[in-house]
């Protein structure tokens, strides 16, 4: 069972469904609307209603064609019908293919919370196919070019060095490294019992300003902000040094990103943070970066230190 939305169903169903048939499978496909609203156990369980009459079993296998959300719904779907049936994840937008696709988690939103009802469910197997790029909207390029740099940050000197001097040429080997950066990481610690943290770098403030923003301002913004502040913080810290904010600063300009905000008081951006942690039951960490491709993680970053940077940040 192919999964997708009409947006990417119109464009690619036909080409996925070609492919399954002339490889001998039986194939069908099933569309739930576009959207993060859609993101949720009322399409789950439409799903599962899908499953039953297509009457799929453990022999057989569900499609995730499209972006993160369409991965992350129909991963879920997939994970809990039948206690798990094998599923196989073809992202589309370049967020899925160097983030939502890796790592098995998968999850639906909860109106309390994004991603509160989830399940890790590794792919069989992850299809990434950069030619259908072509038609993604700018704006979704830029969302998966920050993850990429973030990547680049935690875990890839080359990648970074790659796109400081020849931006997103070679995309292809942009995508396979920003893979591998991510493989590395999770493979050591697939259920975030500590290293895989370290792929939040950015998240803790990009969550707050997502949040202040009523998830009008986009996640790889946030992120790219985040990451800014980030490195002001370990800079402060004494962590790393000046240079590296520049030059982390310098890139994401390069690549359309924003690396500052306006419009918000430090402190509303501190009790969005310290808000989000509360409800997550969590002690607020961050990821704090000392070199490119070197990052740790720190919770004794006090509040005047985020506060300073924030309050430097505004302007
Ligand atoms: N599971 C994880 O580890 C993980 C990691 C990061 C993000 N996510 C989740 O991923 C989601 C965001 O994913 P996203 O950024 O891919 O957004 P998305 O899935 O909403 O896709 C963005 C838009 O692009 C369209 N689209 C997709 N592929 C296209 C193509 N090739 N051509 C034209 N249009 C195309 C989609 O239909 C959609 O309208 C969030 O729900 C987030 O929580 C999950
Ligand atoms: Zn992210």
């Amino acid at each position: 069972v192919v999964v997708t939305n009409p947006t990417v169903g119109g464009l690619y169903a036909e080409r996925a469904l070609g492919g399954l048939e002339a490889a001998g499978f039986e194939a069908m496909l099933v569309e739930v609307p576009d959207g993060e609203v859609y993101k949720t156990l009322d399409t789950a369980s439409r799903l599962y209603d899908e499953f039953v009459g297509a009457g799929l079993d453990r022999s057989g296998a569900v499609l995730a064609l499209g972006g993160g959300v369409i991965g992350d719904l129909v991963g879920y779907a997939a994970a809990t019908y039948m206690r798990g049936v094998p599923l196989v994840q073809l992202p589309t937008t370049l967020l899925a293919m160097v983030d939502a696709s890796i790592g098995g988690k998968v999850a639906v939103d909860h109106p309390r919370g994004k991603n509160l009802v989830g399940a890790f469910k590794e792919p069989l197997l992850v299809v990434s196919d950069p030619t259908v790029l072509q038609t993604l909207p700018d704006v979704e390029l830029r969302n998966g070019l920050a993850e990429v740099v973030k990547a680049a940050v935690v875990g890839s000197p080359a990648l970074f060095a790659h796109l400081e001097q020849c931006g997103i040429e070679d995309l292809v080997w942009i995508i396979e490294q920003a893979i591998q950066v991510k493989v590395t990481v999770v493979e050591e610690d697939p259920y975030e019992a500590g290293r895989r943290a370290l792929l939040n770098l950015g998240h803790t403030f990009g969550h707050a300003l997502e949040l202040l923003s009523g998830y009008r301002m986009r996640h790889g913004e946030a992120v790219s902000i985040g990451m800014v502040i980030a490195a002001r913080v370990a800079a402060r810290l004494g962590l790393c040094d000046l240079g590296l904010v520049g030059r982390l600063v310098r890139l994401l300009e390069r690549l359309g990103l924003p690396v500052s905000f306006s419009g918000r008081e430090p402190a509303q951006v501190w009790e969005a943070m310290a808000t989000d942690k509360k409800r997550r039951g969590g002690r607020l960490r961050y990821v704090l970066p000392r070199d490119i491709g070197e990052v740790t993680v720190s919770d004794q970053v006090s509040r005047e230190v985020v506060l300073a940077v924030l309050a430097e940040e505004e302007v």
